[in-house]
């Protein structure tokens, strides 16, 4: 059982994930009306996952006991300056799932909730690897100056396969 702020932090953890993959569901159709049909793709495969994650915390809420609360999902953001934004946004965001993980991990900390803290530690493993990911994907565009060298990472981006997360150094 846990207690009553980490249910709370854990409901809002839940909506954001559910928010990720609003957003990169938001990405992959910029992408994808833009004719970068690969990273469309990539992008649908990281919603996929998203929700995954947003369905983790929902059966670890409902293995301890917890009140799931569904809240409103926020509008996310559609516009981008070109692929290279849009991927930057993707890190920007990950580092912010990274932090809001850490401060789980801080509270757990705090009531000595051992249960919720192992819990997280799958998420941290996760957001090391999608924050090296999208860096890696952010390099390769900083490569690349013309129209050429961002089609051949685009069609790259297209090989990445849904039953595995990509690694730290693979657009995969
Ligand atoms: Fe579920 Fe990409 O953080």
């Amino acid at each position: 059982m846990i207690n009553e702020k980490m249910t709370t932090q854990l409901n809002v953890q839940f909506n954001k994930e559910l928010y990720s993959a609003y957003l990169y569901l938001g990405m992959s159709a910029w992408c994808a009306n833009a004719g970068y049909n690969g990273a469309a793709s990539w992008f649908m495969l990281q919603y996929d996952e998203e929700q995954m994650h947003a369905l983790k915390i929902y059966n670890y809420m409902l293995s301890q006991g917890s009140k799931i609360e569904l809240m409103s999902i926020e509008k996310p953001e559609m516009n981008y300056a070109s692929l290279l934004n849009c991927f930057q946004n993707s890190l920007l965001h990950e580092q912010k799932m990274t932090k809001s993980f850490n401060k789980l991990c801080d509270l757990a900390i705090k009531q000595k909730d051992h249960t919720s803290y192992g819990f997280f530690q799958w998420f941290l493993q996760e957001q090391i690897e999608e924050e090296a990911t999208v860096a890696y994907i952010i390099s390769e565009l900083n490569h690349v100056d013309d129209k050429n060298g961002i089609f051949m990472i685009d069609n790259k981006l297209s090989e990445r396969n849904a039953t595995k997360q990509g690694t730290t150094n693979n657009a995969n």
